[in-house]
């Protein structure tokens, strides 16, 4: 097999800040504490020195705490439901680090969904390609003298396989070893100190490899959104369309949990299914009507959430 080539490897890369980056964090719903939290995780991996300047000025003195922080393992896991925008902030939120830490951060988005399912050993040589190149990219960025000049974020997407924990015993061979391959490049991006920090997205939570959830700096989960995330993600559309604050209460309960529905809509179940056919249930003959916006929202039938579709 041939070393697959950067375009093989990759979905389309992004250097940060860019503004639709930009514009795509700043529509996320209900993610405040996830883009607080990730967004300084990140930022002190890319930028160690900001961490230790703060100190110096804070807490002088105050080193193992600070060192602690710092060492900790590039790794962050975006773990929860289908269509709560793990991948959505994963690809965004370089551009929030890029601008706060006045870096270029550099965005290597691979998923493993759409790829490595096919020969044996397709999977591990793409995740050990792409940690290579994320690797040697960092090394070139590697702070000299003071100034950091850049990061890369390897955002490793659809990762269910290599959640599936090592233990599970039905894991064949070719799953196990790109397990490995993935702790490998994350224990080889550590003890490099490089300026660079690995994503990893997976809708298994509760499969995650142990050795895998060992290596992570932080676990964060996403779910459902609730009524209030539902309404903030519907209201501001809804309310162009003409319908009253109790017409958009009325769409946001029909959007919920109900009548034997086990889950609500996702937030992609929003923005992709429920608004999009409430526009076109009217078009091209009529109008949006209250009455037929939630006749249209009852209709939708949530995404089955991925533990319960699991077998
Ligand atoms: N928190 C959110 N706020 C607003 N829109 C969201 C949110 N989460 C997801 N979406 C919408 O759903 C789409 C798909 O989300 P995605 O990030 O792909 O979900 P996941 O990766 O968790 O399955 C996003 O592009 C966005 O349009
Ligand atoms: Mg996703």
């Amino acid at each position: 097999m041939n070393a697959p080539s950067l375009d093989e490897l990759f979905d389309q890369r992004v250097a940060f800040p860019d503004p639709d980056a930009q514009e795509r964090l700043a529509q996320l719903v209900g993610l405040d504490a996830q883009i607080d939290s990730l967004s300084k995780m990140l930022g002190i991996l890319v930028n160690p020195d900001g961490l230790r300047n703060w100190a110096k000025r804070k807490h002088r003195g105050a080193a193992s705490a600070i060192e602690l922080l710092v060492r900790r393992p590039p790794l962050v896991i975006l773990a929860g439901d289908v269509g709560s925008g793990k991948t959505a902030l994963a690809e965004s939120i370089g551009d929030l680090v890029a601008r706060r830490e006045k870096v270029s951060v550099t965005l290597y988005p691979i998923s493993l969904s759409t790829r490595g399912q096919g020969r044996v050993g397709e999977m591990t040589q793409l995740l050990s390609a792409a940690f290579s190149t994320v690797h040697d990219h960092a090394s070139k960025l590697k702070n000299r003298g003071g100034k950091v000049q850049g990061a890369v974020i390897l955002l490793v997407d659809e990762a269910d396989a290599l959640a599936q924990s090592r233990e599970a015993a039905q894991m064949h061979h070719e799953d196990r070893a790109g397990v490995n391959a993935f702790i490998r490049g994350v224990d080889r991006l550590a003890t490099g100190g490089l300026p660079t920090a690995v994503i990893m997205c997976t809708n298994r939570l509760s499969a995650l490899d142990p050795a895998v959830r060992r290596r992570a700096a932080e676990v964060m989960t996403f779910t459902r959104p609730d009524a209030s995330q539902r309404s903030a993600v519907l209201a501001p559309a809804l309310s162009e369309l003409g319908l009253s604050p109790s017409d958009i209460a009325a769409v946001v309960k029909a959007t919920g949990a109900h009548n034997g529905r086990a889950v609500g809509c996702s937030f992609s179940d929003l923005t992709q299914r429920v608004l999009p056919s409430i526009v076109l249930d009217a078009y091209p003959d009529g109008a949006v009507t209250p009455a037929r916006a939630v006749e249209v929202a009852k209709s939708v039938e949530p995404t089955p959430s991925f533990r319960e579709s699991a077998t």
